[in-house]
């Protein structure tokens, strides 16, 4: 494997490129800011702007390391930044990512993320060359082990108790896909 960074990648719908200092209005409306789509996440709902805007200054400056791969997701038709997807962690010795996303609530059940997914799994075993890319959910939030599936993950099992999200501690499910069934 060898580290890319975060190069923009582009899919039918959505621009995913990396954040700019202005995406912090768009991402604090149209996803941070909102308890709905942080219920399963490990942050809490940001309270003002300026929380959004400093996570965007840490990220921008990340942007120097090639081992650091960070998404915003904009949506073509609008030129508007509406989610993220990450890869939250990465195991160089094994050429392993665990990729995490949300999005806006307004862009739900359109079969966005999976898009999204699709096009960083390809980018992360075409170019950067891992072996494996993997993801978990809440066991309560079964809408985006749907997204991992759609993606072309598969299922290995439930790691119970392990994880902890604004819900508490959780049983995670964990899904993954490797290089050569893509
Ligand atoms: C999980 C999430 C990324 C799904 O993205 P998406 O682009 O809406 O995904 P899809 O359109 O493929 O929908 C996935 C499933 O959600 C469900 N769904 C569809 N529309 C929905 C809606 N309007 N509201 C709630 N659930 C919906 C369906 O079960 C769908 O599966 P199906 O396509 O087999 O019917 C998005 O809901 C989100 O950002 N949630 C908040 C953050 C989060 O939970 N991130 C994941 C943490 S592990």
């Amino acid at each position: 494997m060898e580290n890319k960074g975060t190069k923009t990648l582009e899919t039918d719908r959505l621009l995913l490129r990396r954040f700019r200092p202005e995406d912090a209005e768009y991402m604090f409306r149209n996803w941070a800011s909102d308890p709905e789509v942080t219920r399963y996440l490990t942050w809490p709902p940001h309270e003002n702007v300026n929380v959004t805007k400093a996570f965007i200054r840490e990220w921008i400056q990340k942007y120097e390391e090639l081992s650091w791969y960070n998404w915003v997701i904009e949506l073509k038709e609008i030129h508007e930044p509406i989610g993220n997807i990450s890869v939250v962690r990465l195991n160089e010795e094994t050429e392993a990512a665990d990729i995490g996303y949300c999005m806006g609530k307004a862009w739900w059940g359109k079969s966005i993320m999976p898009e999204a997914l699709g096009e960083v799994i390809a980018y992360l075993f075409d170019e950067v060359g891992l072996n494996r890319v993997a993801a978990s959910h809440d066991v309560n939030n079964p809408k985006s082990g749907r997204v991992m599936e759609k993606a072309g993950m598969k299922l290995e099992g439930i790691w119970r108790a392990a994880g902890k999200n604004n819900q508490g501690i959780c049983d995670e499910v964990w899904h993954s896909v490797l290089n050569d069934e893509v």
